[in-house]
């Protein structure tokens, strides 16, 4: 299972991706406006230390302005993935961009339904967001089961993208249930290191070493 990083903060995804986990990027609208600059200086900036897909969010909600947003935020890098909402507009962009080979990333994604159009499209990427699923208590994780049984039957190219991640065990259930990508905030990817047995064991390690050597 690949790992992408959610945030647009370029120096959290620097301190990351030098650890050589990290895959690619995700970016949305309200993590960019957490940030200093312009979104495309960020996203310029994200993409020319990243070798991996960077997905950067449509604002418009036609479709005409969202293909027009779409040809601009593709012209940044090679590797700049387009979110695009998941609105019958939207699906209309992912069609006529996916004619072009610009890459799409349908966001907003939140039942098998949608995740099944976005497909059919030929959307390069799907975000379901599991996290806000399990905020207004359903089973987010159920929805990426039901997807990836969907994607196999018929052979979809479409990537899952697991999205909307608030803990380790969601990243497990993702690489359990066959997704394609986590995207993991760095407080999430933070914990997925730790385990108290580790820093246990590697104090006794030193320990026992410093008693016997000096
Ligand atoms: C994914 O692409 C989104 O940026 C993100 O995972 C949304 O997560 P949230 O529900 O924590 O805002």
């Amino acid at each position: 299972m690949k790992f992408f990083i959610d945030t647009a903060n370029v120096e959290l995804i620097r301190s990351y991706y030098e650890l050589g986990i990290i895959d690619g990027v995700t970016t949305n609208p309200s993590l960019v406006s957490k940030e200093d600059g312009s979104f495309d200086d960020i996203i310029k900036e994200i993409s020319s230390f990243v070798d991996g897909p960077i997905s950067a969010e449509v604002i418009a909600t036609d479709t005409i302005g969202m293909i027009s947003q779409a040809e601009e935020l593709a012209a940044i890098n090679r590797n700049i993935v387009v979110k695009i909402p998941m609105t019958k507009e939207g699906i209309k962009a992912v069609n006529a961009l996916s004619k072009k080979s610009i890459k799409t990333n349908v966001t907003l994604v939140f039942s098998p339904a949608q995740a099944l159009l976005a497909a059919k499209v030929g959307a390069a990427y799907v975000s379901p967001f599991i996290g806000r699923l399990d905020d207004i208590g359903h089973h987010g994780m159920e929805l990426i089961e039901q997807i990836r049984a969907i994607y196999d039957n018929y052979q979809f190219a479409t990537e899952i993208i697991v999205a909307s991640i608030r803990h380790p065990s969601h990243v497990i259930e993702a690489a359990l249930n066959g997704a394609d990508v986590a995207t993991v905030p760095p407080e999430v990817i933070e914990k997925l290191f730790n385990h108290p047995l580790t820093d246990i064991g590697l104090a006794k390690f030193l320990e026992d070493w410093k008693l016997r050597f000096g």
